[in-house]
Formats: C-alpha cells, structure tokens, sequence
C-alpha cells in the first residue's frame, strides 16, 4: 500500500477528491495533509476525513524557500510518504526540494499544460479566444508546471465564460482526473489518462 501526503494552500476541493478516492482496493492510502496556510479550508476538511494534518507557514520564513521546504520536509518524513500530490499548493519549490521527491510527486495545473503554466491560467485561455481549457496532471520537476504529463481533461469556453464560469467547469473535472491519475500512479502505470 503507498501513503501518499497531499500538499494544500486553500479550500482543499482536490484533496478531498483524492481522500476520498483511496478506499477498497486502491493500491493508495493518505496519510498526512500539509497546508502552507494556516486556516486553509482543506485543514478541517481532510481532519473530517480523519486524515492528520499539519501546518507550515511559510511566512515566517520569508524569502528564504529552503529553510520554509525544510521545515515541510520535516513534517513530511514523520509521516513517510510514498507518493506527495500537490492539490492548490501555491508555492513555487526549489530545485533541491524537487530533485529529492522527483518521480514521487504529481501537481495539478487549470490548464491543458504546455499552455498557460503559473497563474490565471482561465483568464488567458478566454483571452486567447482559446476554443477549449481544462486541466493537466503531471509529475513535478524542477522546470515549473512542466514535467511529464500523466492526464488532461477538456471542457469546452461558452460564449460569455468568465475566469469564475470556467473555473467552475474545470474543477469537477479536476476531481475526476486526479483520482484517475493518482490510482494508476500508485500502481506504478504512467500512461496519460485523457478525459473529455
Ligand atoms: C485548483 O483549481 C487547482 O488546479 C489550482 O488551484 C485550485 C485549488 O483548488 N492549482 C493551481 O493553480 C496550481 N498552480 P482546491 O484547493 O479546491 O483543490
């Protein structure tokens, strides 16, 4: 069975899709949610699911990424994760922190990567007069939102989408596809799951 340790930042929609996924005969099982934010919505959310859960500000640390990403890794090897799943973590990790856990770690990103890696990622598909958006799962590597990708869904732009509308579209996909994702994952499979 691989423990897997989900990284948040905010209302933890992702997180509990994937908590919730990892029953029965899934080869994987959460062991530990980390949020950067004190307060974030996910913390009650996964401890309803009765996950333990842990904090690490990361503004104590201010500009110094390495000391913050010691820390969470601190709190990372008392739980002894197999796996890490980004889900809305907000933070940019260093080169060092992301070599180690290389091969172990999946991000989900709001767009159909390679476009639009960073932010606002909806905002510039519309503007772009783009015809679809979604979302990607990858493998996490030092190059930011750009690692091996392991699933996509589409959603269709309406006419008259805002960034809101459209992020309310992508997001139920985003439960579907991570879960897909992260199930075949822990069982060792990296063939891209395509949803539409
Ligand atoms: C999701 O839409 C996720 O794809 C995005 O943040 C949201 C988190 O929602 N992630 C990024 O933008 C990463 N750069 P959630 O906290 O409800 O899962």
């Amino acid at each position: 069975m691989k423990r897997v340790a989900i990284l948040i930042s905010g209302s933890g929609s992702n997180m509990v899709a994937l908590a919730e996924s990892m029953v029965g005969d899934h080869p994987a099982r959460p062991v530990l949610v980390v949020s950067n934010v004190p307060g974030a919505g996910g913390l009650e959310r996964a401890a309803a699911l009765g996950i333990p859960t842990a904090v690490v500000d990361h503004k104590p640390f201010g500009q110094n990424r390495v000391a913050f990403e010691a820390a969470l890794q601190q709190e990372l090897e008392r739980a002894q994760p197999d796996i890490l799943c980004l889900a809305g973590f907000m933070r940019v990790l260093t080169e060092g922190f992301v070599t180690a856990w290389q091969g172990r770690m999946l991000n989900i990103h709001p767009s159909l990567l390679p476009k639009y890696r960073g932010l606002n990622t909806h905002a510039r598909a519309i503007e772009a007069g783009d015809e679809q958006a979604g979302c990607s799962v990858h493998e996490v590597t030092a190059e930011l939102d750009g690692g091996p990708l392991l699933g996509q869904a589409r959603v269709p732009i309406l006419p008259g989408d805002t960034a809101r509308t459209l992020a309310e579209r992508v997001l139920p996909m985003e439960h579907r596809l991570y879960p897909e994702v992260l199930r075949r994952y822990a069982a060792g499979d990296r063939t891209p799951v395509m949803l539409s």
